[in-house]
């Protein structure tokens, strides 16, 4: 069957669709993040405009004239077209701006971890990559930054939020959200994402909380034509403190590409970076081609900086090594 291409404006992203599939999951397919929700044409997120191109409607099966409105889900291409989508960036073109959201849900999922669902009015005005991050802007104090944790595929965006009675900033943010009224967020921040499927295997390492991000990445690539490996390393201090250790084996079941090492410290209260050589030791201990990998890490500045020392020494080149610490928190040379 032939297959046509097409391409996304402003964006200038490209693909290939063939003629059965919906222009939803060929976009996705080749890893280009299109917010979607419902796939059949009602939630609207998916909307585009037709620039040129014969492309016609599923449901009715009328091709859509030039400058009309469609919905990906239910558009599909009969040639090369031209579709504009302001919801798609190019990579590295997302800047980021600030939006009204509102309380979906928020639960407590362990002793101090909050999972937070948050929904904006229009999703379709916001593009972001898996793996980038927002903040909350509260009124008076400094923003407070948290990974999404979900799928920018997805209408909600989720939150991983550790509150603790002592950690002032984390506790005001989860007492905003607890009290139903809209937040503010500003949104998309941070280059260790993916904007497009990565071209080898991919090993994520997540501390704690950072296990939000390489769960916004995994639920990401879940849904694209990705066939490479995905290894994940979770490390936290005690068995309690992994929150979503059930979610990350679910994937490991259902998906056979997937890997999931839990790395959990003992008991005893030693101090982080006991855990965090422990977290590296069981990295460096994995069977994989150093050479031929990407890796994204997600940690405290001294967990990710001597994760990388240590990779680094074992054969991966430096640029296939992401993580928003080197962004954040980069190292006097
Ligand atoms: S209209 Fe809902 S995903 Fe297309």
């Amino acid at each position: 069957m032939a297959r046509h291409r097409i391409t996304f404006r402003p964006s200038g992203l490209t693909f290939l669709a063939d003629g059965r599939q919906d222009l939803l999951a060929a976009a996705v397919a080749a890893g280009i993040a299109v917010p979607a929700a419902c796939r059949n044409g009602v939630c609207e997120l998916c909307e585009a405009t037709l620039v040129a191109g014969p492309v016609r409607n599923t449901r009715n099966q009328w091709m859509i004239a030039e400058t009309g409105r469609l919905m990906l889900c239910r558009s599909q291409a009969a040639g090369p077209a031209e579709l504009k989508i302001e919801a798609v960036m190019a990579v590295g073109k997302n800047a980021p701006r600030k939006f009204q959201a509102n309380v979906v849900d928020v639960q407590s999922i362990s002793h101090d971890v909050y999972q937070v669902q948050l929904q904006l009015p229009y999703r379709r005005e916001l593009s972001f990559h898996a793996g980038q991050y927002l903040s909350v802007v509260l009124p008076g104090t400094d923003p407070c930054y948290f990974s999404i944790a979900s799928s920018p595929l997805v209408a909600t965006l989720e939150l991983h939020i550790q509150a603790t009675p002592d950690w002032v900033s984390a506790q005001r943010v989860i007492d905003a959200i607890k009290s139903g009224n809209a937040v503010t967020l500003e949104v998309p921040h941070g280059q260790a994402c993916l904007a497009a499927v990565p071209e080898k295997p991919l090993l994520l390492v997540a501390a704690g909380t950072g296990f939000a991000q390489m769960k916004s990445i995994v639920d990401y690539l879940r849904t694209t034509s990705f066939s490479e490996s995905v290894r994940l390393f979770w490390g936290v201090r005690r068995q309690h403190d992994m929150y979503l250790r059930g979610l990350a084996q679910q994937w490991q079941e259902q998906w056979s590409q997937f890997t999931f090492v839990p790395v959990v410290g003992d008991d005893e209260d030693n101090d982080w970076g006991g855990h965090h050589d422990q977290l590296v030791r069981a990295v460096l201990a994995a069977d994989v081609d150093w050479r031929h990998v990407q890796v994204m890490a997600s940690g405290s500045p001294a967990m990710v900086y001597t994760l990388m020392d240590a990779l680094v020494d074992a054969g991966l080149p430096v640029g296939d090594f992401y993580s928003d610490v080197l962004e954040y928190a980069p190292r006097a040379d």
